[in-house]
């Protein structure tokens, strides 16, 4: 089977099983302890039961969204994900690539594996964002964060739900390593894989864009460079540091997102990390409706977490996220078959809102209401 032939995203994460070594895919896959967090988000999503209407016309059905003060193709926005030239060799320019053509945001996580110059030239006309971890060494994160203004990055998403690592155990059963080890739990692998290990052993070498020394497993580096202390005085400091718009990401509970509102972040997302860091942590879509009452008359709140499948943007926006972030969405796409792979994503994401709008008896993205959307109790 090949990309082209991918009815939705379930089939590229299986094509994408197929093409990776399984410690690469399961480092996308997992997520932390018993992975009940990153179930219950995908299964609030398969709990939503629509209220369509009928007898209206939805000949058209736009999808373009306003978020932070500017126009994009559909309310998702392709979130940070870490080391993702390990998913394919064109990693990060790959997804900014396809984000630009698809009209909507690409953000560069902190864990990249390509430069934020090196992401602004792949995708010029691309809306490029960044995100930010704190780390110990505050003159590196302003550093950091300079280099990203100068890429042209005009939003900043601070991630917060990582004090230290998470324990995605299919990562330590494997022995993931930073790049990744040929060694003997790995050969295996490499024999049925060679086309992934080709081409990792044949480009330039993995390396974090904003780590230095010697990397080795992921949680290690994590321990070793973030800044377990850091608290909203820290999001004060950034505030005054950075010039645009300000996101924070990983927001789990009414009162912090209340917080934040008050020091006058432009967004919130709520979020736990896919459910790659606290297990047992709030289900992001159960979540939501309660956050978006609290502030979002005052901030604007987005989600993510088990985002698969355009009809669930659509429920998430009915319940009043202003777009949905995905990670492992587009990441299946991108390890199936690298941009082609993330464009058919996004592709289908689109097909699958328009499709999911019209049948919901909705013209348009602007006219999803919550009284659309129950979430069933089973
Ligand atoms: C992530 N995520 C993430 N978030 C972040 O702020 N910085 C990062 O470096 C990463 N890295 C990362 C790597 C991988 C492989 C995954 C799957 C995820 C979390 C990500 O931005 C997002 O919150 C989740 O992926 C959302 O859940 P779904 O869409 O994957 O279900």
């Amino acid at each position: 089977r090949r990309v082209a032939d991918a009815a939705d995203v379930a089939d590229l994460r299986l094509l994408a099983r197929r093409r990776a070594p399984r410690m690469v895919f399961d480092y996308v896959d997992g997520a932390a302890e018993g992975e009940r967090s990153m179930a219950r988000a995908v299964e609030a999503f398969d709990r939503v039961e629509f209220s369509p209407r009928v007898l209206r016309d939805v000949a058209a059905a736009p999808t373009a969204v306003e978020i932070l003060g500017r126009r994009i193709a559909m309310p998702l926005v392709l979130g940070p994900t870490g080391f993702t030239r390990m998913m394919h060799r064109e990693g990060e320019r790959a997804v900014a690539r396809a984000a630009e053509r698809a009209g909507v945001p690409y953000t560069l996580s902190t864990m990249g594996t390509t430069t934020a110059a090196g992401v602004a030239a792949a995708a010029p006309g691309g809306w490029n964002w960044f995100q930010l971890y704190v780390v110990r060494d505050r003159a590196r994160t302003l550093e950091t964060l300079s280099l990203a203004r100068e890429a042209g990055m005009d939003v900043l998403v601070v991630t917060v739900d990582v004090p230290v690592a998470g324990a995605r155990l299919r990562d330590v059963r494997h022995g993931l390593t930073v790049p990744p080890a040929l060694r003997w739990r790995s050969v295996l692998q490499a024999v049925r894989h060679p086309a992934w290990w080709f081409d990792f052993l044949t480009s330039e070498p993995l390396r974090f864009a904003t780590v230095n020394g010697a990397p080795d497993d992921l949680a290690g580096i994590t321990n070793l460079m973030f800044d377990p202390s850091v608290t909203v005085a820290d999001l004060e400091w950034i505030r005054s540091a950075w010039l645009g718009r300000l996101l924070v990401k990983g927001v789990q509970r009414v009162d912090d997102a209340k917080e934040l509102a008050a020091v006058g972040v432009d967004g919130v997302v709520v979020s736990n990390h896919g459910g790659r860091q606290l297990d047992r942590a709030p289900t992001p879509l159960e979540l939501l409706p309660h956050v978006v009452a609290a502030v979002g008359d005052r901030t604007e709140v987005f989600l993510d977490g088990g985002v698969r499948s355009g009809a669930d943007v659509a429920a998430a926006v009915a319940l009043g996220a202003r777009a949905c972030f995905v990670g492992r969405a587009y990441l299946y796409g991108l390890m199936a078959g690298g941009e082609l792979g993330v464009r058919r994503v996004l592709d289908l994401l689109h097909a699958e809102l328009v499709r999911t709008l019209q049948l919901m008896g909705v013209g348009g993205v602007a006219e999803l209401t919550s009284d659309m959307v129950r979430i069933r109790e089973r």
